[in-house]
């Protein structure tokens, strides 16, 4: 039986065969799309060619797409592990042509893979067409011998696809399998409608571009985008009606059984099982791709899908971390054809681990709140929004977890007063935080049609460049777009340049530089402070980068680099870059690492810099395909993908990385490197600050200075202070036990003094008297070292503490039955209008008004002949 990597290899082969090429999957974090989270297609990665804003490297292409379908428009998430053959993370096998064949050569190939290499039953497949495309169902006739009863016709929904909102999309038709045992049941009704009918492939003819405003728009070319699930393939040609079955998730299946000790079932109580080893596929590709949990965007779907599979996991008695250990299996199953996860290995597990940790401690809690809140609701009874929002808020329930809860009961939930609280709460927070309302977009005037901007940076910090476009955002503020300029706009962690604009009468001071692409070209926009003239007409502007802080965020970016690698070294293979920040003071780099970098690993990380640095090497930087930078041996960042021209940012025999940036000529010019901080962001990721050339100075500068200082403070050479400040310490100690013993002493001379005044009252020993103590401790062991004295009494001191009046009760054992100092203090209490308490044999009391003091404590005697009457009548 063939494996589900023969399956994926036979795929790419065949269209090879066909003259495509084999392009790598992109990753799942498509980090140049804003209008997605996740890659959700194939065709994700060519949409830029289809929109005719990118020439294709070559008219045909094969891949297998990493996909993930949980959030937008394709989102299957509420049907994994409920049914057989959705999954959150899949294989997207795909052929492609872009603006080369078309439909008939795609039905043809699809055909002859099917059913003339992998054996498909002719007499099982259907083929559907949309209802407008009689060309697609006049091909399926005349280029395949399919029975012609077998090519069906829908409309939109099922035979028009879309990738989301927006974007390329076109008609499209579909593939779809019979897996019943009886064929003589099989009907054309069952397509489309009944689980049977397995859709395997989808044939998608690109010609339209869906808009913003949702009108439908022509493409420049017509071009094929095909999707064929691997999982479903594989399920049909392993002979397994259960996608879980295959040899894509049996094997995790099987851990998932071994290590919860619960057999997995093909039937509804082996959804646990199912959901797991389908969601530890999603987790691991997505966090090897670079996402992160956290509580947005992204990072949030990531975080929803992980807590779903732990309360999945409690649901087979699962309390502790055991979701980062299936990891392993996912890796053995996939990691030759995807190395990515094999690299990120250790980092994916720890981040689950250190996530199922921390959502381990309220999971629990949460559970049993669930359970009071359903207890009293039944069946079709809705779940109220505001306590779906406290399993959110305060034990980390993602809604649609609770949703998913409620549906197992058949509860529904209040989503729209989840939402209500959830906006009531950031309306208190803003309220609270001041933050400013968004800002309104200030529409663009052109001044001149041109194709972007060209960036000049790299050569140059002045140059002369012409207006395309401005806007004039307030008096204080105007964007200005040029078509030629040397500022270098915030990117890859580097910050955007500033400096000045002049020229035809103009003075604009740019403080921030970015970049934004419209219509796919990419366009530099300066964030000016306008200091003199206005805009009218085409103007020719000198454009001058404030030289000396670009070459303070040159020296930051190329030591970024350098840190990068001497990590790597001094860490392990197993450190990426999770993220950077550089400007001109400082460089901030985050990476994947699970415990603290220890000040040994950063000083040597620091000297393996500083020697790189004195070695003065040429750094250069060349441009050149991505495929050949990879396999130069360049390090990636985390969604870089094929067909981008990259640029190499190369540090001979050290670092060799991918980087848009701008850096120094020789490392030598970097000057001196010094790390100020290492600190943990998130879990399994570091992060470390540092300094370099004259900052680096400033820094070792400031140092000094704190030292000469404290040197000063304490008259002392530095070379001492340690010394000296360990010496203090010593004597501050026995100072306080001096002092201690002082005041322990004055107490006992107190004490003794006190029980001279001990009088009889109805048989009971009392003593009462006001006393100057200097703190409340010290009143307290007062009173409890009288009563020791005099062994059988009651105790009542008054004194006035920071102008309060206080009282304490200390009352012996033997009479605490008779007399409970917390009962008999409220009685004294009373005559200085205060309250108190404590325990039978030790009380305290207080209040305001310490004039009553003194006549309270006169009638002490009285009270308690009293108290003694009233209790023991
Ligand atoms: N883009 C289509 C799909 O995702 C075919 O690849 O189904």
């Amino acid at each position: 039986m063939k494996t589900s990597q023969d399956i994926r290899r036979d795929f790419i082969e065949f269209f090879e065969g066909k003259g495509h090429t084999f392009v790598r999957s992109s990753p799942v974090v498509p980090l140049d799309d804003p209008t997605l989270l996740f890659t959700n297609a194939g065709m994700n990665q060519f949409k830029p060619i289809f929109l005719g804003q990118a020439e294709p490297a070559q008219p045909r292409a094969v891949n297998s797409q990493k996909c993930i379908r949980v959030s937008g428009k394709h989102n299957d998430l509420e049907e994994v592990g409920a049914d057989h053959y959705h999954h959150t993370f899949f294989e997207m096998l795909g052929n492609w042509s872009f603006g080369d064949y078309y439909k008939a050569e795609a039905i043809e190939w699809a055909w002859e893979l099917l059913t003339g290499v992998w054996g498909f039953e002719k007499e099982r497949l259907w083929a559907t067409v949309h209802d407008t495309d009689d060309e697609a169902a006049r091909l399926w006739r005349e280029v395949t011998d399919i029975a012609p009863e077998r090519i069906l016709a829908f409309g939109d929904k099922e035979n028009f696809w879309e990738m989301g909102a927006t974007g390329p999309c076109g008609p499209c038709s579909e593939i779809h399998y019979y897996i019943g045992e009886d064929l003589g049941r099989m009907k054309a009704v069952g397509v489309n409608a009944e689980a049977d009918y397995r859709e395997i492939w989808n044939l998608v003819f690109i010609q339209n571009n869906r808009l913003e405003d949702g009108s439908l728009g022509d493409l420049p070319a017509r071009h094929v985008d095909t999707g064929a699930g691997l999982e479903r393939i594989v399920g049909v040609l392993q002979k397994q009606t259960s996608n879980y079955s295959t040899d894509l998730f049996a094997p995790i299946i099987e851990q998932v059984a071994q290590q919860t000790g619960r057999a997995y079932s093909v039937n509804d109580s082996g959804t646990p099982h199912r959901v797991l080893a389908d969601h530890v596929r999603m987790l691991t590709f997505s966090l090897a791709d670079g996402a992160l949990p956290s509580n947005e965007g992204r990072g949030y779907v990531v975080r929803r899908i992980l807590r779903r599979a732990a309360r999945f996991g409690r649901m087979l008695d699962q309390h502790e971390p055991f979701i980062y250990k299936l990891v392993d299996t996912v890796v053995d199953i996939m990691g030759a054809a995807y190395p990515e996860i094999v690299e990120r290995q250790e980092h994916i597990k720890k981040v689950i681990q250190a996530e199922e940790i921390s959502f381990g401690e309220t999971l629990d809690r949460g559970l049993e709140l669930f359970t009071k809140i359903t207890a009293p609701l039944s069946e079709g009874d809705t779940i109220p929004g505001a306590d779906a929002f406290k399993l959110y808020d305060t034990y980390g329930f993602p809604l649609d977890l609770t949703e998913l809860m409620a549906r197992e009961r058949d509860l529904e939930v209040d989503s729209a007063g989840f939402d209500e609280a959830m906006a009531s709460q950031r309306e208190q927070a803003r309220a609270g935080g001041g933050q400013a309302a968004q800002q309104e977009e200030v529409p663009w005037t052109t001044v001149k049609e041109g194709t972007g901007s060209e960036f000049l940076g790299y050569e140059t910090t002045t140059a002369t460049g012409q207006i395309l476009k401005y806007r004039i955002i307030s008096d204080k503020w105007i964007d200005v777009v040029l078509d030629r300029t040397p500022f270098y706009a915030n990117s890859g962690g580097q910050v955007g340049d500033t400096g000045t604009l002049t020229g035809g009468g103009l003075e604009l001071h740019v403080m921030d530089t970015n970049k934004q692409v419209v219509e796919g070209r990419t366009e530099i926009v300066h964030r000016c402070h306008p200091i003199k003239g206005t805009i009218a007409g085409p103007i020719e502007l000198e454009a001058t980068v404030d030289a000396s802080r670009r070459q303070a965020i040159r020296l930051n970016h190329t030591a970024t680099h350098l840190m990068h690698k001497a990590l790597k070294v001094v860490l392990g293979d197993h450190v990426h870059q999770a993220g950077s920040h550089v400007n001109s003071d400082k460089l901030r780099f985050d990476l994947t690492h699970y415990e603290k970098v220890t000040l040994e690993q950063l000083t040597d990380v620091e000297r393996m810099v500083n020697d790189v640095i004195r070695d003065n090497s040429k750094v250069s930087a060349t441009e050149m395909p991505f495929d050949e930078a990879k396999a130069s041996g360049a390090v990636a960042m985390f969604g870089e993908k094929y067909g981008d021209r990259v640029r190499v940012i190369d540090v001979p025999g050290f670092s060799r990385e991918l980087c848009g940036g701008t850096h120094v000529e020789r490392t030598g010019d970097i000057g001196f490197f010094k790390i100020t901080s290492e600190s943990a962001l998130a879990a399994g990721v570091r992060r470390i600050e540092a300094v370099t050339g004259e900052g680096a100075l400033a820094y070792v500068r400031r140092q000094e200075a704190l030292l000469s200082e404290l040197s000063g403070e304490l008259n002392a050479p530095p070379a001492q202070l340690t010394g000296m400040v360990r010496q203090q310490r010593e004597r501050i100690k026995t100072l306080e036990q001096q002092l201690r013993s002082a005041a322990d002493r004055s107490n006992r001379d107190l004490a003794g003094e006190l029980l001279a005044k001990a009088l009889q009252v109805d048989g009971i020993t009392l003593l009462s008297d006001r006393v100057e103590v200097p703190e409340m401790d010290a009143f307290k062991d007062l009173a409890v070292a009288v009563k020791r004295r005099l062994e059988s009494a009651v105790v009542v001191l008054g004194t006035v503490l920071q102008e309060k009046p206080s009282l304490v009760v200390a009352v012996s054992d033997d009479l605490s039955g008779k007399i409970p100092a917390g009962d008999f203090i409220k009685t004294v209490a009373r005559e200085i209008n205060g309250g108190g308490g404590g325990s039978p044999t030790l009380a305290t009391a207080g209040s305001k008004d310490a004039a009553l003091l003194d006549m309270a404590m006169s009638r002490v005697p009285d009270l308690l002949a009293a108290y003694l009457q009233r209790t023991q009548s």
